[in-house]
C-alpha cells in the first residue's frame, strides 16, 4: 500500500526465504539448525523471517538480550545470545533464553544463580574474538562444581575464514574436537556442539558436532561463489529505486558532488531515488551498476548523494521517469547482492544491514 508513497523500497521474497531454508536443511541433514537472525534478520525483518523458517529452526541466534526479548514471543524455539551480557541482564535469562558464556568472570557470576539456567560455552579456536582458551577448561570445571543450577546445554566455537582458508579452518575444527574431548574427560557434559557458520556447513564433521549456525545463506547470499555448485540459493532482498529525472547533457558536463565524473560525450543522465541515506553505499560512486527493469544495466556516474545518485542511460533505449531500478537483488545477475557488494568493496551482509529505516519493506509470497 505504501509502496506508491515511497521512492525506494525493498521487496522481501518469502518464497526465496523458504527455498533457502529448505536448501540449508538439505545440507544440514540431521544436524540441528541454529538460525542466525541477529540485526533484525540481517536487515530482512525478523518477524516475517521467523514465520517462514520456524519449522526448520531448532534454535535462534541473536546478538544480545534486547533482540531476544523482542522476538521470543513469536516462537517457542529457544534463543541463544551470542554477544555476551552485563550483570543487569542476567534476570532475563531462563531455560529458553540462553547466553553464550566466554569468560571466567561471567561464568563465575552465573554459577551463583538460584534459578535453573541453560548456557552455551564458547571457545576460541582461532577466531580471535571471544571465547575461553583450552587452558581455561580446568578453571571452568572448578567453577561448575560449585553450581547446582547451571546447565551446560552447548559448546561452540566460531570459524574465522571457512569460505577462504580450508587449512586454517580444519585446524580450528580439530582444536574444537580436542576441547570437546577434554571437556568430556573433565566430566563437563552438554547436549549440543556447533562451530559452522554458513560456509562451515560444507566441511565434513564428526557426529559429535550436532548443530550448525547458518546466517547469510538463509538470506540467499553465498559465502563464496564456489558454493554455487553445492547449494541453490535465491536472494531474498531486492532493493529498488525509481528514476525521478532525466536530462540530456553536453560533453564535459560534471555530475554530482566533487565533480568526480565528467561526461566524455553528449549523454543522457538519469537520477535515481535512493542514496547512502537509504543504504546504497557511497562507495559505489563511479563504480556501481544498476538494472533498469526490462531495459538494461546502467553505470553509476558521479558521487552517490544521500537521497539520489545518477546513472548514464545513453545506451539504453526508452528509459522513462518512474521506471523501476534494481539496486541489488533479483532481476539480473550483475545486480546479485554478492556482485554489488564486491563492487562496493564489502560483503552482502553489510549491504543488507545498512538498509535504512526509511526504506519500506514489502513482503511478497
Ligand atoms: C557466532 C556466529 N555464528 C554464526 C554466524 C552466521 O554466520 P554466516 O552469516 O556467515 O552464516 C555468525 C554471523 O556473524 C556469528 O557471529
Amino acid at each position: 500500500m505504501f509502496r506508491d508513497l515511497r521512492h525506494s523500497y525493498a521487496i522481501i521474497d518469502l518464497k526465496a526465504l523458504e527455498n533457502n531454508i529448505n536448501e540449508i536443511k538439505r545440507i544440514a541433514g540431521k544436524r540441528k539448525i541454529i538460525s542466525i537472525i541477529k540485526d533484525n534478520a540481517y536487515g530482512h525483518g525478523a518477524l516475517k523471517t521467523i514465520e517462514i523458517i520456524d519449522n526448520f529452526s531448532d534454535l535462534y541466534g541473536v546478538a544480545n538480550i534486547k533482540e531476544a526479548l523482542r522476538l521470543r514471543r513469536y516462537t517457542d524455539k529457544p534463543f541463544l545470545i551470542l554477544g555476551g551480557f552485563f550483570p543487569n541482564e542476567v534476570k532475563h535469562f531462563d531455560n529458553n533464553l540462553m547466553p553464550v558464556v566466554y569468560d571466567l568472570e561471567s561464568l563465575n557470576m552465573l554459577s551463583k544463580t538460584e534459578k535453573p539456567l541453560n548456557i552455551h560455552l564458547e571457545f576460541d579456536t582461532g577466531m580471535g574474538r571471544t571465547g575461553f582458551s583450552f587452558d581455561e577448561i580446568y578453571s571452568i570445571e572448578k567453577i561448575l562444581k560449585t553450581s547446582k543450577k547451571l546447565k551446560i546445554k552447548g559448546v561452540m566455537a566460531h570459524l574465522a575464514c571457512a569460505e577462504s582458508d580450508e587449512t586454517y579452518t580444519k585446524k580450528q575444527i580439530n582444536r574444537f574436537y580436542s576441547i570437546i574431548e577434554k571437556l568430556k574427560k573433565s566430566g563437563i557434559n552438554f547436549d549440543d556442539a556447533h562451530i559452522s557458520n554458513s560456509a562451515g556447513m560444507f566441511y565434513e564433521l564428526d557426529d559429535v558436532i550436532n548443530a550448525v549456525r547458518p546466517g547469510i545463506m538463509i538470506y540467499g547470499s553465498y559465502p563464496s561463489s564456489k558454493y554455487k555448485k553445492l547449494i541453490n540459493l535465491k536472494p531474498v532482498m531486492t532493493f529498488k529505486g525509481q528514476i525521478i529525472y532525466i536530462k540530456s547533457v553536453e560533453k564535459n558536463t560534471p555530475i554530482s558532488y566533487g565533480c568526480t565524473f565528467k561526461t566524455t560525450k553528449k549523454s543522457l543522465i538519469a537520477t535515481v531515488s535512493a542514496g547512502y541515506g537509504d543504504g546504497y553505499p557511497r562507495n559505489l560512486s563511479n563504480k556501481g551498476l544498476v538494472y533498469i527493469e526490462g531495459k538494461g544495466l546502467a553505470p553509476v556516474v558521479g558521487t552517490v548523494c544521500m537521497d539520489m545518485f545518477m546513472i548514464d542511460i545513453t545506451n539504453i533505449p526508452n528509459v522513462n521517469r518512474g521506471d523501476s531500478v534494481v539496486l541489488w537483488g533479483e532481476g539480473h545477475e550483475e545486480v546479485h547482492p554478492d556482485r554489488v557488494a564486491k563492487r562496493a568493496d564489502t560483503i552482502s551482509y553489510e549491504l543488507f544491514c545498512h538498509l535504512s529505516e526509511r526504506v519500506k519493506k514489502v513482503y511478497k509470497r
